[in-house]
């Protein structure tokens, strides 16, 4: 697709643009040094690892490993195709991009996604209209006024009427020539079974838009006036929603959210309504599906403390043990010794009285009686530990169980503090032994690391490529350098690898010196690989001639020596098989004084952060 767009057009538009005003847009940005840093929205993290600098026009995060440049960028924080995240850049630059610069299929895909946009905006219309003026709209009015809910809040969140009938909808569509499989497609009508024809998927329903992080319309719910079946119906996924993404009121809480530093997640609709209008604006719904790993990464973008709130025991306790394995997963992913711990030990878990929901229990015990529930609301380990006593009691029977089924999301708390702690709280609770616990957790098996990370992995490099990518870096940062290692063969003593891969083709791209760092970086595939690339040119470093050329020199030398490095591996796995100590000795004291030796060849202070 990239092939589409003439290559000129692609760096104007880069130099037109400033990353540091895109990223601005969704991480907020402190400086540190000569980069800003910020809470990477990629993962979910609570201490800044996400880094951009606006000299190299690169960003990079420490935690994930992902980075890039401005395209990179956009792409995936908006999910886009290069040729789309070019378009949207180009746009708000005011540069004009010829038509052919996006291929059929993503003009296609662009316009889809626009028309969508367009139709649900249409209908939120139709709606809202039908809930005011109309003369229909009298029994939805006095039964949301029967709930509770006051005007601004029907103003505020847009609420709004579909009328009875099978086709007023689809015929205000057709009076805007919007043609009915359009309409189907933004999951507003249905296919009659005939095939004559469609009909409108919501009728005599109160309708609640659905609005994404953007504030754009992406779906609808709609509820029944009456006790009838199914209560509420909502917009199926259509390429503008996917249900997993979004959270009903985040575009209208995240500001309250950022400012308070918590987040309340309800179930329902008029759950999330009942909390705005107590004046309790950090809140979003997840509309009565589970909480995902996506809720929470955009969730932990813009509040450290979540409070999920429930109406029973049952539900708190799924929701807790769901949400341990997910804050595991996340850690997974991502590598991240903190980002479990910190993130569980700030998320609560509160269970209402008996029969309560959120809606009704404000109503009928008022705001400040929550909010109490909340302060007391105890963290995920916490919770399971109650509950779990509640279920089994604590006869001798009692607490082996409670014990056993705390095992598993204890082992998922990563950090050994937190897990100290918990191990702690629980041998009080229960009476049974610290020890105890510990051997319980130790006999249970790590889950196996899932297979998609593995090639993410920013893990500590072995000792023989710190001067590789000590080298790269300097390919990166003094481009000057190139063409002496062109000259001196230098990448033929480097391993076989991706970063092998990367070093060539850096070289065969034959980018002028002058050309920018970002541009240079796009010679290698979107990927771990470029990603890697982004790291290295993130490296915050003072070169010089002088010392470029001593990096090279060592490096050369110290692969020299490999050889001779690989050959006492291979003696001193020998010896301790043939269990000949004295030989063993030799050849360990050996490598001993070879290490001592490159470790003063090698370079000396680690990059800084
Ligand atoms: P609840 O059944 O708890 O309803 O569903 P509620 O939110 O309290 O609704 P009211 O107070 O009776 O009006 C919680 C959420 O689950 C989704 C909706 O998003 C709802 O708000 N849900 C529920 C559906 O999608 N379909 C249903 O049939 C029921
Ligand atoms: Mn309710």
């Amino acid at each position: 697709m990239a092939n589409f767009i003439p290559d000129d057009k692609v760096s104007e538009i880069r130099h037109a643009v400033d990353i540091t005003d895109v990223v601005s847009e969704t991480v907020i940005l402190k400086r540190a040094g000569k980069n800003l840093v910020g809470l990477c929205p990629f993962h979910a993290e609570k201490t800044p690892s996400f880094s951009v600098s606006p000299d190299k026009q690169i960003f990079y995060c420490f935690g994930c490993g992902c980075g890039g440049d401005v395209f990179a960028f956009v792409m995936k924080r908006d999910g886009l195709a290069f040729a789309e995240a070019l378009r949207a850049l180009a746009r708000r630059s005011g540069i004009d991009l010829p038509e052919r610069a996006l291929s059929r299929e993503d003009q296609h895909r662009l316009k889809e996604r626009e028309r969508l946009f367009e139709i649900n905006r249409l209908a939120l219309h139709y709606f809202a209209q039908h809930l005011g003026q109309h003369p229909s709209g009298r029994a939805p009015l006095a039964y949301l006024e029967r709930r509770g809910v006051t005007r601004r809040s029907i103003e505020a969140f847009q609420l709004g009427y579909a009328p009875k009938g099978w086709d007023g909808l689809l015929a205000f569509m057709g009076g805007r020539s919007v043609p009915p499989g359009f309409v189907e497609k933004a999951g507003l009508a249905v296919p009659r079974k005939d095939g004559s024809g469609f009909y409108d998927r919501f009728r005599d329903r109160i309708m609640f838009p659905i609005l994404d992080d953007a504030s754009r319309v992406v779906a609808f719910g709609g509820r029944v006036l009456d006790d009838s079946t199914p209560k509420y119906l909502n917009s199926p996924e259509t390429p503008i929603y996917t249900k997993r993404n979004v959270l009903y009121g985040l575009n209208r809480a995240k500001e309250r959210c950022r400012s308070l530093g918590s987040v309340f997640i309800v179930e329902g609709y008029l759950d999330l309504i009942a909390l705005h209008q107590a004046g309790l604006e950090n809140a979003v719904a997840t509309l009565g599906t589970a909480l995902t790993a996506e809720h929470i990464r955009a969730l932990t973008r813009h509040a450290g403390r979540m409070v999920l709130v429930y109406d029973s025991d049952e539900a708190g306790i799924r929701s807790a043990q769901r949400c341990v394995s997910l804050f595991w997963k996340e850690h997974a992913d991502f590598r991240r010794g903190d980002v479990f711990q910190e993130d569980q030990a700030d998320t609560r878990i509160l269970v209402l009285p008996e029969g309560e929901d959120p809606d009704s229990f404000i109503k009928r015990r008022g705001a400040e009686a929550f909010e109490r529930l909340a302060q007391s609301a105890p963290g995920m380990v916490r919770f399971l530990t109650e509950s779990a006593v509640k279920r089994h009691g604590l006869s001798t029977e009692g607490k082996i169980r409670v014990v056993s089924e705390l095992l598993g999301p204890l082992a998922a708390v990563n950090d050994p503090v937190a897990k100290a702690f918990y191990i702690q709280q629980l041998a009080e609770r229960t009476g049974v032994e610290e020890g105890v616990i510990r051997q319980g957790l130790q006999r249970r098996a790590r889950p196996p690391e899932p297979h998609a990370a593995a090639e993410r992995r920013v893990s500590a490099p072995p000792a023989e490529d710190r001067f590789e990518r000590h080298i790269v870096a300097m390919m990166l940062q003094v481009p000057e350098m190139i063409p002496e290692i062109i000259d001196r063969n230098i990448l033929d003593c480097f391993e076989e690898g991706p970063l092998k891969r990367s070093a060539e083709e850096l070289i065969a791209s034959g980018h002028r010196a002058g050309a920018p760092l970002s541009d240079r970086l796009a010679c290698v595939p979107e990927g771990p690989r470029r990603e890697q690339l982004a790291q290295l040119a993130m490296r915050d470093e003072e070169w010089d001639p002088k010392g470029c050329r001593t990096l090279l020199d060592r490096f050369v030398e110290s692969r020299r020596k490999l050889p001779a490095r690989r050959s006492l591996q291979h003696g001193i796995e020998a010896a301790e098989k043939a269990a000949d100590e004295a030989e063993l000795m030799r050849l360990l004291s050996e490598k001993q004084k070879l290490a001592a030796r490159s470790r003063s060849a090698a370079p000396t202070a680690a990059p800084k952060r």
